[in-house]
């Protein structure tokens, strides 16, 4: 894959998302806090904001990003919400609804979610229902949300049914994606973010995972290289949700690897010193291409490269390396059969027939899922 010239000199990177009458772009780069203020100002002039961060990204990053706002004539009222998935629940919902009627947000002001996904959802959720619906600007603060859920306008809650289940498409009207925020990310959060960039080279991408098989660690360190993964896998996201935006086709390839992955979330009880999600996909990506090995799809030596390029990076690949393990056949079965992507009992999976090949297959029989966790959970 070639790279643009512009990624290789660290200046800021523009990711159009091509949607009719709700386009916008992301902007990527480091050092961007100032520059997301002017054009938030320039954007809505006279609009004030409401900047929805969590107690953590708060502590770190929210004065820096308060005074370039300040700056840029942008009125700003901060609400803070506890960290951590609980955070996406009905209450805090109401709450943080209650505070922004509070801080006076009408129509024609912003609402600003400056943290990771849970951020992202709930504030995007609060946005879209807000006076029927305020606009609202990403500043993903993690690298899963930098790659995954600040583009693409999927915002919602959790419910005691499941994750996510209550929710709503509420395209953002700007996203701004400053790399140099990750640095201060553990090295864990910044792994668990990386599996879902490796996700989209083996979604459609060959080229892109070459390049990460080589690059993983430079990504890491925040060089350029960094700058270009973000960028890459915007480009790869902005464009499913250009054409498939309300997932009733293309889009959910994304959910690469993400049938495993909520399972072994929901039987590790969310628990993020057990399993965060990445980690969780990270199995889930190892798994979807051994399944498609399995299936005669995909060949042993893409499952392999997959499963050692994990490990290389320091990610977990198999079921065995689930902290306090991932519970038997039946339990994973049964886990995996509760996901919201199943219809009428019948499992879809996204499966792969090599790197950079993957596909939506519906219909596949569960008998051939639980003999390959079977298999998994008895290999060595
Ligand atoms: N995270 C998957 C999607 O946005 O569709």
């Amino acid at each position: 894959m070639t790279k643009p010239a512009n990624e290789k000199s660290g200046a800021r990177i523009v990711v159009p998302v091509a949607l009719e009458g709700r386009g916008y772009d992301i902007h990527i780069g480091r050092h961007q806090l100032c520059e997301a203020a002017s054009l938030i100002a320039s954007f809505a002039p006279g609009a004030k904001a409401a900047l929805v961060t969590d107690e953590h990204v708060a502590g770190l990053h929210a004065p820096a990003f308060e005074t370039c706002l300040q700056q840029a004539g942008v009125a700003t009222t901060r609400i803070e919400i506890p960290p951590g998935e609980a955070s996406k629940s009905y209450a805090r919902f109401a709450a943080l609804c209650d505070a922004l009627l509070a801080a006076k947000i009408e129509r024609n002001d912003l609402v600003i979610a400056f943290g990771g996904g849970v951020v992202g959802d709930l504030t995007g959720f609060a946005a879209a229902v807000l006076r029927r619906g305020v606009r609202f600007v990403q500043i993903p603060t993690t690298l899963l949300s930098q790659v995954d859920s600040s583009v693409g306008g999927k915002t919602g809650i959790n419910s005691s049914h499941g994750k996510n289940l209550i929710g709503a498409f509420h395209q953002p009207a700007l996203v701004i994606a400053d790399t140099a925020l990750l640095d201060t990310l553990s090295e864990r959060e910044f792994k668990a973010g990386y599996a879902e960039v490796v996700k989209y080279g083996l979604i459609g991408d060959p080229n892109f995972f070459d390049w990460c098989e080589v690059n993983w660690s430079r990504i890491i360190a925040g060089g350029p290289e960094r700058d270009h993964a973000v960028a890459v896998s915007c480009r790869a996201k902005a464009a499913i949700v250009a054409r498939d935006e309300r997932e009733e086709g293309d889009r959910a390839l994304l959910n690469l690897g993400h049938t495993f992955a909520h399972a072994l979330e929901r039987l590790t009880g969310y628990d993020a010193s057990r399993l965060v999600h990445g980690e969780a996909v990270a199995i889930g990506l190892a798994l979807a291409f051994r399944f498609s090995q399995r299936l005669g799809l995909c060949s042993g030596q893409d499952a392999g490269r997959v499963a050692a390029h994990l490990d290389a990076v320091g990610l977990p690949s198999r079921l065995q390396q689930v902290p306090g393990g991932a519970g038997s056949t039946e339990e994973i079965v049964a886990a995996m059969t509760q996901d919201k992507k199943v219809k009428r009992g019948v499992l879809t999976f996204i499966l792969a027939r090599g790197i950079g090949k993957s596909f939506i297959a519906p219909g596949v029989a569960a008998d051939e899922v639980r003999d390959f966790i079977e298999a998994e959970l008895a290999a060595a």
